[in-house]
């Protein structure tokens, strides 16, 4: 049994909750925060994890070496860039791996189609990114020192140079890696994905059209040099922009001749579905292809004979030959890692983690859970705008309740959240949320957080000197100005237990200050909130790193965050303190000093917090659980922090032992082209 989970075992034993221990702190500042996560590892400089280098000689699967001795496929060397992506062994919790066998996802979505440069999805659960290589690469930032965080790390730009006022980025692009049918990747491919997909407004590639800032142009400087110009000066975290899933070209030398610019008569819903799901295997840069898809049953993945990334030994990776992706359910996805018919999952509902944690304390269990720290979260986002989903007097008056900052801190003081968490789940998983970052996040700092703790005394009190009075009797405070009672709509996620248990808490913790909720539940949550008809959502939603998804969080554009819409004119009122966030967000964006981008984060939790933009419910960790056949899954791996943990853990250098390796259903096949 590992240190961690041995303190939460024994918390869990004491009744006791970790999170809220620790001594008396000021009223209005966040109680003491017991991390789960008892893991100590060494984090390591930028250049410590990979590097670009010729090596003396090269290896692959013996299966590949009787293909190249028959002439069915070219030497490795051959296959290899001159200079290929080395993985240092330093960075690796195992070192250099074996080839051969199976690694197990289990997901609950399901293949769009294989076109991602048009925006689709390949099911999620890590299947896009098993395909997708991008520009640069995030997922493994985690593994890095403070004082290198600055950007993202390389990968198919192995580096990047900036002219001398920053209003230039030179990309130099790894030479002569090749697509999984051995075509070569060059620029033309970053060019057609940005000209042609990113740049044409008919696309809807997953990087928006001024995903690299408003104005910014691109130019081919030779076959292996791209570079951006921008209208302002930009600092390294604009170059996170072309990381998963944003950054990630398609292969040129097959799309471009489907694209409506290049072939007469196409249209672009055709171009989208070009390569749809059952049309395998597609052309990929990643380390697995797709060779067979039964739709609501599995994908099934065999290694691409033409990746680009090799260890310090020589050999090529991934070291697993095969990768299946099962299409069942998210939840699924933890019952089978826990069982050990799956070798992945991100654990991230809290109502599963006791009784997976007792099973998976057994000796005889075939996985192991690892706690990372506080990232997911949830919170009531109350809608903020005088006239989005305004559809009488009655929301008129509750959204000028909403607007007041004494409303929103009233409410606060109301909720109770060790009760919410505990309803979650027992033991110490759960801990306040007061908004803003998590916890966990490299960028929360509890001396800027402005925590309205529990006190139903200060809600009363507040609600009373807003005039919001019970003058019926019906136990139900009555609005000052239309005189309805104070009854609140409420939409949460069906599909998620978490949410419900929580919208419970909170309904009955709200009537008991006279505050009536009235909840809805929906099959999907994100075409609510992108509709703003509605005045509160309650949901899971967690910020950790600034500059990933902003417009989810800070008024950066129009259309967002979801409960400050604009109207149709793109009129909205906001509050001087989110200008000051959106003020902040853009320093990030463009500073050179990492003491500066901590600085405008903290300018970011204080506003949040102090005003209460969104009431934040409670905290958790995440769990990784790992099949223990699995070597080189770093223990220290986040679920989520600066990308899934698909792309954290690097699964091209995961591997398991000869004896102990499952068989593969496709043994010693390639994808056929
Ligand atoms: C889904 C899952 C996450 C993660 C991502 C990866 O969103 O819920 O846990 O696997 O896919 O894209």
């Amino acid at each position: 049994m590992n240190k961690i989970n041995r303190n939460i075992l024994a918390a869990l034993l004491s009744g006791s909750s970790l999170a809220a221990t620790g001594g008396a702190v000021a009223d209005d500042m966040m109680p003491e925060e017991k991390s789960l996560s008892a893991l100590e590892y060494e984090l390591l400089g930028r250049d410590e994890l990979w590097t670009y280098k010729a090596l003396d000689s090269y290896s692959e699967p013996a299966f590949m070496s009787e293909l190249v001795a028959s002439g069915a496929l070219p030497p490795v060397k051959d296959r290899l860039p001159a200079e290929p992506l080395v993985h240092l062994t330093g960075a690796m919790a195992d070192g250099v791996g074996e080839y051969g066998g199976v690694f197990r996802h289990v997901i609950g979505g399901r293949p769009e189609g294989w076109n991602w440069m048009a925006g689709q999805h390949q099911g999620w659960g890590g299947i896009n990114m098993a395909m997708q290589e991008c520009l640069v690469r995030t997922g493994p930032l985690w593994q890095v020192k403070a004082e290198d965080q600055s950007g993202p790390l390389p990968n198919l730009a192995k580096d990047w140079t900036w002219n001398d006022d920053r209003t230039q980025l030179t990309l130099n692009l790894v030479e002569g890696a090749r697509w999984s049918d051995g075509d070569p990747f060059d620029a033309a491919d970053v060019e057609f994905w940005w000209n042609d997909n990113v740049q044409d407004e008919n696309v809807s590639a997953w990087m928006s059209q001024n995903g690299m800032g408003e104005g910014t142009s691109m130019d081919v400087l030779d076959d292996s040099t791209v570079r951006f110009n921008f209208v302002d000066p930009q600092g390294p975290s604009r170059v996170l922009s072309l990381a998963y899933i944003q950054g990630c070209p398609g292969p040129s030398h097959v799309l471009k001749p489907l694209h409506p610019k290049y072939k007469d008569g196409a249209t672009y819903d055709e171009y989208r579905n070009a390569l749809p799901a059952d049309m395998v295997p597609p052309v990929v840069m990643g380390p697995w292809v797709p060779v067979d898809h039964r739709p609501d049953e599995i994908v099934i993945m065999r290694r691409n004979p033409y990746y680009w990334k090799v260890d310090e030994a020589g050999n090529q990776l991934p070291y697993y030959n095969e990768m299946h992706f099962k299409l069942t359910s998210w939840s699924d996805r933890t019952t089978q890692a826990v069982a050990g018919t799956g070798d992945f999952s991100n654990m991230e509902n809290p109502g599963n983690y006791v009784a997976a944690l007792e099973q998976a304390q057994k000796p005889d269990s075939p996985t192991t859970i690892k706690f990372g720290v506080r990232v997911l979260a949830w919170e009531l986002e109350l809608n903020l705008s005088e006239t989005v989903g305004v559809n009488d007097e009655v929301d008129a008056e509750l959204r000028g309740l909403f607007r007041n900052k004494d409303f929103r801190v009233a409410l606060s003081h109301a909720l109770d959240r060790e009760t919410i968490g505990q309803s979650v789940a027992r033991g110490p998983f759960m801990y306040p949320f007061p908004g803003g970052f998590s916890v966990g996040s490299p960028y929360y700092d509890r001396d800027s957080t402005v925590y309205y703790g529990y006190n139903q005394d200060k809600a009363n009190a507040m609600l009373e000197a807003l005039g919001l009075v019970d003058t019926d009797g019906n136990g139900v405070r009555n609005m000052p100005q239309t005189g309805a009672d104070a009854e609140i709509d409420l939409v949460y996620d069906t599909s998620e237990p978490t949410d419900k248990k929580q919208v419970d808490a909170v309904t009955a913790m709200l009537a008991e200050v006279g505050i009536k909720i009235i909840s809805r539940s929906v099959d999907e949550i994100e075409p609510v909130a992108d509709s703003g008809n509605f005045n509160i959502i309650s949901r899971r939603h967690h910020w950790l790193i600034p500059t990933r998804q902003t417009c989810d969080y800070v008024p950066i554009s129009v259309g967002c965050p979801d409960w400050h819409p604009a109207d149709d004119d793109g009129n909205r009122n906001l509050f001087p303190w989110e200008m000051e966030m959106v003020e902040a967000v853009d320093r990030i964006q463009r500073t050179w000093d990492t003491a500066e981008a901590a600085e405008a984060a903290r300018t970011i939790q204080r506003n949040w917090t102090e005003n209460v933009y969104t009431i934040g419910l409670v905290q958790a960790p995440g769990a990784l659980l790992i099949n223990k056949r699995v070597r080189n899954a770093h223990p220290g791996t986040p679920i989520y922090m600066y990308e899934w943990a698909e792309d954290g853990i690097v699964r091209e250098r995961l591997w398991t032992a000869a004896g102990d390796q499952l068989t593969e259903l496709f043994e010693g096949e390639l994808p056929a082209y």
